[in-house]
């Protein structure tokens, strides 16, 4: 079962209520909030207010994705604001054990992210303890951009370790997704698939997130 999480920056920012009621009358299993902060990625875009209130318009688990430095900073708040998961980049994290353990302390499910260039190997000693693995399929930033092909070896790859070592773990992708690539990643072995332009960016949304998950299933289902 394959689950869809709509990406927010792909939206009317003038209208985010409305427009997570929009894609949660289509059919979507969960919402992707993108949270930058203009010095991990060059872009800046909302926190823990904005969610906090955007809680109170739907049920949806809420799916975090931290592009911000010193993440441990804010678990707190997000965790407070009303995240379900909240997924936390490896690249600038030295401990990542310590965060981890901060963000299930408080409830939420915890998951950690790798760009497309950082190898699978840095996630070693952490895959026993997260509940999900964001691989990143473009480098963060922006909405809009090109899958990169290479990467569905690399979840394949991490597909493996997790079979390899009896581990459950979600494996999600992020960027660049549309129907004609999420058959790809999904046979490699993503379970949850984030879309921003793909979904929002259509004329009917419910329509689209159907379609991506026919074509999920090679078309058959
Ligand atoms: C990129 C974000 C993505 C982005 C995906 O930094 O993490 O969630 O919104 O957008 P699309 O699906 O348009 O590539
Ligand atoms: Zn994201």
């Amino acid at each position: 079962m394959i689950k869809i999480a709509p990406s927010i920056l792909a939206s009317d920012f003038s209208r985010l209520g409305e427009e997570i009621l929009r894609v949660e009358k289509a059919g979507a299993d969960m919402i992707h909030l993108d949270i930058m902060d203009g010095h991990f990625v060059p872009n800046i875009t909302i926190g823990p207010p904005v969610i906090r209130s955007l809680r109170k318009v739907t049920q949806l688990p809420f799916d975090v994705h931290l592009m911000i430095e010193e993440p441990d900073r804010y678990i707190k708040d997000f965790a407070d604001a009303g995240a379900d998961i909240i997924s936390v980049h490896v690249e600038n994290n030295p401990h990542l054990h310590r965060t981890i353990e901060m963000i299930k302390e408080r409830g939420v499910r915890a998951s950690v992210v790798l760009n497309p260039a950082t190898p699978l190997n840095t996630l070693d000693a952490v895959l026993g303890d997260v509940d999900m693995v964001l691989l990143m399929t473009v480098d963060p930033g922006f909405g809009g951009q090109q899958y990169i092909e290479s990467m569905t070896d690399k979840i394949r790859e991490l597909k493996n370790m997790a079979v390899k070592r009896s581990l459950k773990f979600d494996i999600e992708v992020d960027g660049g997704i549309d129907l004609s690539n999420i058959r790809s990643v999904t046979q490699a072995g993503a379970n949850v698939i984030v879309a921003g332009t793909t979904i929002f960016g259509a004329p009917d949304a419910e329509e689209m997130i159907s379609s991506l998950r026919r074509n999920a299933f090679g078309g058959y289902v």
